[in-house]
């Protein structure tokens, strides 16, 4: 899989961002709910070929791999170095024979067509550039009757959601937080796509509050995120007035300290017709 150059900011920021978190990504726990949810959805099997699609430090490929055994086999890709050290990291020490993890960007990969029965993405379908091109690229890699499993932000989305409505109300649209947001929108992606609706489901995947000091330091960390460049362009004077409505906002809702950060994901699978 080749590396490709980087080709936008928001490429540009995917690889920087991901790349620091490489180490810390595993400590929260809502990731291993998502990939958990996935997997029981997508059906793995022993034998089965599996491509996780943006794999990070492989936590859902090092759940797959274990679903599929040995006669089975799981490739990871992403494009981020820092976050694929940690999945070798983790390869190395478990020494799992069925799983490779490479560089690539997801939404042009040289892979085969036809070569995949399940194609599973957690948390970041929405960070694709065109997502509708990504789901017909990722429909050419599945096998006919292949399963594929994402998730997407629902409503409400924590913190996140309420940075995204502030800059909603400041005329920046920050995509993650409506491109996907409904079982309806996620079903029409999936058809549009090609693919027949197995199941899409919302789920509360994170119930516990954030320290408000942590919730006022997630601005900063995250003005590097790839889904926030909407954000990171804005004029400097708006920035800073989402940041302060923000900042406002989430020390009005604290209770003790402890800022509300329920956060709901739809999930989604689907079917390549036979
Ligand atoms: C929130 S993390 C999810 C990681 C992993 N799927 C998980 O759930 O643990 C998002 C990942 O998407 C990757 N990513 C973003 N855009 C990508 C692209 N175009 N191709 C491949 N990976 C991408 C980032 O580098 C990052 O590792």
């Amino acid at each position: 899989m080749s590396d490709p150059p980087a080709r936008s900011g928001r490429e540009h920021s995917a690889r920087s961002h991901f790349d620091r978190r490489g180490t810390t990504y595993d400590q929260a726990e809502v990731h291993h709910r998502i990939v958990a949810i996935l997997a029981a959805g997508a059906d793995m099997r022993p034998g089965l070929r599996v491509l996780d699609v943006a794999t990070g430090t492989g936590l859902l490929a090092f759940e797959a791999a274990g679903r599929v055994g040995p006669a089975g086999r799981v490739v990871g890709v992403d494009v981020s170095e820092g976050m694929l050290a940690e999945a070798n990291r983790k390869a190395a020490e478990a020494a799992p024979r069925n799983l490779d993890f490479a560089v690539g960007d997801a939404e042009r990969l040289d892979l085969s067509p036809a070569s995949f029965d399940r194609l599973v993405c957690a948390s970041a379908l929405v960070l694709m550039s065109d997502i509708p091109r990504a789901l017909r690229h990722w429909h050419d890699l599945l096998k006919p009757g292949g399963i594929i499993a994402f998730d997407t932000p629902a409503r409400p989305f924590g913190i996140s959601g309420t940075v995204a409505e502030i800059a909603s109300r400041h005329g920046i649209r920050l995509r993650y937080a409506d491109v996907a947001d409904t079982p309806g929108k996620c079903r029409s992606l999936l058809e549009e796509a090609g693919f027949q609706v197995v199941a899409v489901t919302t789920e509360l995947a994170n119930a516990a509050p954030i320290e408000l000091e942590k919730a006022i330091g997630f601005w900063d960390d995250h003005m590097d995120h790839p889904a926030w460049q909407a954000l990171k362009e804005a004029p400097p004077a708006t920035r800073d007035a989402i940041r302060s409505a923000y900042v406002d906002g989430i020390a009005a809702v604290a209770t003790g300290g402890q800022v509300p950060n329920d956060t709901a994901l739809n999930f989604a699978f689907g079917r390549k017709p036979s």
